[in-house]
């Protein structure tokens, strides 16, 4: 008798976007436990079913763990747009606004959130939240040289933050990009369209985590069902 593992629901959502891959298609990957588990599947459908396609990994975590599994890699300086991009988010709200950026990857997840013909979004309910900002901090990434500057921009707007600490806590957080994070919290009346379009209008701002208007489907995994937004 075989025996069978119990998939838990960040798997189940990825398992169920792999589903959607068609043959041909360029796929962008996402950063984090949920979207590990996609490109994992990923890279069973390539074995066993044949499923052919090219990958663009929007992080240097996941273009180790696409390298490992086999699957093909094309450079996102190669690219303008591509088919498909799946990753997953720290909050996810009704009107499917994302929180992103816990990580380190936010410039490329937002350019290729953006560039995707189709950008889904894999999540647990314990992602699901009422507004941006109710459990995480925003993260917003500036260069080295600026952060001071942009700090006073974002408490001229109400915002309260510092500079995000290294894992030890002995340093500061470095992205992938090179770029500082500030960790900032807003007033929960300032609504996240707003927060948005405020925080895209600061200089030296080079991304931040809110991302608008982008994710075309939301999955949500809710004890073994898939529900999607
Ligand atoms: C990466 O920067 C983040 O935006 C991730 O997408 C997010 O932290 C989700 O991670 P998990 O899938 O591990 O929950």
């Amino acid at each position: 008798m075989s025996e069978q593992t119990a998939i838990n629901d960040k798997q189940l959502v990825a398992i169920h976007a792999a589903n959607l891959v068609e043959d041909g298609m360029i796929i962008g990957l996402g950063t984090g436990s949920t979207a590990n588990y996609f490109i994992e599947e990923l890279a069973r459908k390539k074995q066993q079913d044949g499923l052919q396609f090219i990958t663009v990994a929007s992080s240097v975590v996941s273009t180790i763990k696409a390298q490992q599994l086999g699957l093909d890699l094309v450079a996102i300086e190669h690219l303008s747009q591509l088919d498909l991009y799946v990753d997953g988010a720290d909050e996810v709200t009704a009107d499917k606004t994302l929180l992103k950026g816990r990580g380190f990857d936010l410039v490329k997840e937002k350019l290729l959130a953006k560039a995707s013909n189709s950008f889904y979004v894999l999540a647990d309910n314990t992602k699901l939240v009422d507004r941006i900002g109710e459990k995480y901090p925003i993260p917003v990434e500036v260069s080295p040289y600026s952060w001071q500057l942009v700090l006073r921009s974002l408490q001229q707007i109400g915002g309260e933050g510092s500079l995000r600490a290294n894992a030890n806590g002995d340093g500061l957080a470095i992205t992938s990009h090179g770029s500082l994070v500030l960790d900032m919290t807003f007033d929960s009346s300032i609504g996240s369209d707003d927060l948005n379009s405020k925080l895209n209008a600061i200089p030296g701002v080079v991304e931040h985590g809110i991302f608008h208007q982008l994710a075309a489907s939301i999955f949500i995994g809710n004890n073994g069902v898939v529900e999607k937004r």
